[in-house]
């Protein structure tokens, strides 16, 4: 079926599903169809999209979840910190680098899932703290040593899952 015909169907559900639609961003046309809608779930997973406009946050302020893995976003805009409902944010394999600091500015989230990106190291300049978070899924990214073991250590009121460093050679008494 074609977006638009798929849209009405689901907004009776007031959830949009649109993954795997080989979307590189979200059409004008849903932004359209949301006007009048308190769209709670958005799943745009599965996509090529690399990146969620500024104006995403206006149009979708009621969502509770938003599933967008599997595509290939590096940024997030700063605008999403208007995301006052939002629990539950699914960035999982993209190509992040570092964990957008937009995430710890987001009211309500409880849930964040930032594993299999490429992220190296968390911006320390920004201070990660949340009175909502509860957990932040962090497995799978080529954090540095030095990030990996701050994150492991940090003194912060939810949880931060990590997959197991490698060892460095040095540190491999084996060899
Ligand atoms: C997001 O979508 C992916 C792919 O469809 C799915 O595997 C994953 O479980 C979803 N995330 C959440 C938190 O539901």
């Amino acid at each position: 079926p074609t977006i638009e015909l798929f849209l009405i169907i689901v907004l009776c559900y007031l959830i949009v599903d649109l993954s795997e639609c080989e979307l590189i961003q979200v059409p004008d046309a849903v932004y359209h169809l949301m006007r009048h809608t308190e769209l709670k779930t958005c799943d745009l997973s599965s996509n090529v999209i690399t990146k969620i406009s500024p104006k995403f946050a206006v149009k979708f302020s009621f969502i509770t979840d938003l599933n967008l893995s599997h595509n290939q976003m590096a940024r997030l805009p700063d605008e999403l910190a208007d995301l006052h409902s939002l629990e539950m944010l699914d960035i999982s394999h993209n190509t992040f680098i570092t964990l957008p600091a937009v995430v710890f500015k987001m009211p309500k989230l409880r849930e964040l899932k930032a594993n299999n990106n490429a992220i190296i190291d968390i911006d320390r300049d920004e201070i990660i703290t949340s009175d909502s978070l509860e957990v932040v899924d962090l497995r799978h990214n080529p954090l540095t040593p030095m990030c990996h073991d701050l994150l492991k250590h940090a003194v912060v009121s939810f949880r931060i899952e990590l997959s197991e460093r490698e060892k460095e050679d040095w540190e491999d008494l084996t060899i």
